[in-house]
């Protein structure tokens, strides 16, 4: 064993440690979260302050409580940085924790794997994707979280309240071995600004599906739900011979979830663009090979999908850049676009979760720390700017689809023309509504995932092995109306 590893595995089982560590330094080029909403009042801050102080020895509470309230000012949160660990976060081989029980040190693989800072999105503020969504609200919870699944054995379960350990408890070995609640509000007091004041006091943290439950596995855990939803969307438009092939997809986003984008375009088989305003995101994406290539004037963009349509080739592009250009810039060029969707965080429009097509990505961040309201304005008329200019595509005929993002929602809340005659339902389809649930879920298929724990590429493919045995042989007995969702399994490699 390595002194690396022995000063992991101390490091772990120890806990909160025993002499408060040196003031922590910011890895540089790191991508941080946006500076939160500074939403409490001076008798919430020093609220805010005490449930922090709840981790930590009377001894440093002095520092610590001046350290806590410049975070709150700085960020708008307490994230205890001092707090966050030495060692490297990423995902280790099961048999590198130290464990009791090998169902908690699986979940202390895979919340090491949503720390990753090649995997988080803002790993610093304990953020993994979605621009909110939490793993653990400060490092004091990580840690302590990390020391209590190292000492577990599997009849004891932990309990934790948005990132907050309750400690372990007796239970059998058919018990779940965590149990996560996150985000609790009660209903009439869960608007917006609630959860950012709970938030900020410390007390709930949005999980989104997979970060706070620490299931998320990268743009890997969405690029097969990416791809079967490309591929059914695309059986809406396409004749019953005709392929992906020389069709464009146009999207937004390079984070999360969205970065899987133009890799399920790869797999499928057709010429996407993805847009994406934050270049940090999309540079990550691209050095991790999750799209082609990297575009920055739309000038160049127009050229490369000409030569792209051209020769039908199979491609992916980022345009580092607002989404709403692109279309709008298509629409001048005549470029058909067949298949569109948007996949910008749109469940957060107002805290820096979509991008205003009036302003750069520099002064759109500027303006969300200076003036909150003015930027609520800029993203509800670059939302009717951009349903604007979807409908003119549509009515070329794109097939145009939300993705659970919330943009039909917003973009009629900002007043887009945007609902269908009936005034309840949207001019446009969702994903799951329309194409996943009738096509897919209807028939028991959905996009699914597994985590190789040993850590080892043989396994891996050993597993891909087993599957693809298991559904070629259903596919020989299945009904006609599965046959192609089985198909589309088959064929993702
Ligand atoms: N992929 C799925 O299966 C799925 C399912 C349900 C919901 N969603 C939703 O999709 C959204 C995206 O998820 P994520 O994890 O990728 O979020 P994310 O915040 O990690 O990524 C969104 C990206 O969009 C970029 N962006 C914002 N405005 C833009 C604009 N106008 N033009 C170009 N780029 C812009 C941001 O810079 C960011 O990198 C979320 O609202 C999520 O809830 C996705």
């Amino acid at each position: 064993m390595t002194t690396d590893h022995n000063s992991f595995q101390a490091a772990i089982l120890q806990g909160i440690p025993a002499t408060l560590p040196p003031k922590h330094q910011f890895p540089a080029r790191v991508n941080r979260a946006p500076k939160r909403k500074d939403i409490l009042s001076q008798e919430e801050k020093h609220l805010a302050i005490r449930n922090a102080l709840r981790y930590f020895p009377k001894k440093w509470h002095a520092e610590l409580a001046r350290e806590f309230a410049e975070e709150l000012q700085d960020y708008g949160r307490i994230y205890m940085y001092r707090f966050k660990p030495n060692y490297k976060l990423y995902a280790r081989p099961l048999s590198d924790y130290p464990a009791q029980s090998q169902q908690a040190a699986a979940l202390m693989l895979m919340i090491q794997n949503n720390l990753d800072p090649a995997v988080a999105q803002h790993p610093e503020e304990l953020i993994t994707y979605g621009g909110n969504g939490a793993v653990f609200q400060n490092w004091a919870q990580y840690t302590l979280c990390m020391h209590y699944l190292a000492q577990m054995t599997d009849e004891q379960s932990l309990h934790l309240y948005s990132g907050h350990p309750m400690g372990l408890f007796p239970s059998s070995k058919n018990a779940p071995r965590v149990v996560v609640t996150n985000g609790m509000m009660i209903p009439n007091y869960s608007k917006p600004d609630d959860w950012e004041k709970f938030n900020a006091l410390g007390v709930t943290q949005y999980g989104q599906m997979t970060a706070g439950s620490f299931m998320y596995i990268g743009p890997q855990g969405i690029v097969h739900g990416t791809t079967i939803t490309l591929l059914n969307a695309s059986r809406k438009i396409l004749k019953s011979d005709e392929n992906c092939r020389g069709k464009i997809f146009l999207t937004a986003g390079l984070g999360g979830m969205s970065g899987a984008q133009p890799k399920a375009g790869n797999i499928c088989g057709c010429i996407t663009i993805c847009a994406e305003v934050n270049p940090k995101a999309a540079l990550k994406r691209h050095q991790q090979g999750w799209v082609d290539l990297l575009i920055d004037k739309l000038d160049d963009l127009v050229a490369r999908v000409r030569t792209a349509k051209k020769n039908e080739e199979v491609v992916s592009m980022a345009y580092i850049g607002n989404v709403v250009d692109v279309w709008e810039r298509f629409d001048q060029e005549d470029i058909q676009i067949h298949l569109g969707s948007d996949q910008t965080s749109l469940h957060i429009p107002w805290t820096g979760g979509y991008y205003p097509v009036s302003l750069s990505y520099e002064e759109a961040n500027s303006m969300l720390q200076e003036n909150p309201a003015a930027f609520k304005k800029e993203v509800q008329q670059s939302l009717r700017r951009h349903a604007a200019i979807i409908q003119k595509h549509t009515d070329k005929g794109t097939y145009f689809f939300d993705y659970g993002n919330a943009f039909l929602l917003e973009a009629s809340r900002a007043g887009a023309d945007i609902m269908a005659e009936n005034k309840i339902d949207f001019k446009y389809p969702s994903y799951v509504q329309d194409i996943l649930g009738p096509l897919c879920f209807d028939y028991g298929f959905g996009p699914f995932r597994w985590v190789c724990a040993s850590g080892k590429e043989e396994d891996l493919d050993r597993t891909d092995a087993i599957a693809l045995a298991v559904l070629e042989e259903i596919n020989t007995t299945a009904p006609p109306q599965i046959q192609m969702q089985l198909q589309d399994n088959i064929q993702e490699k």
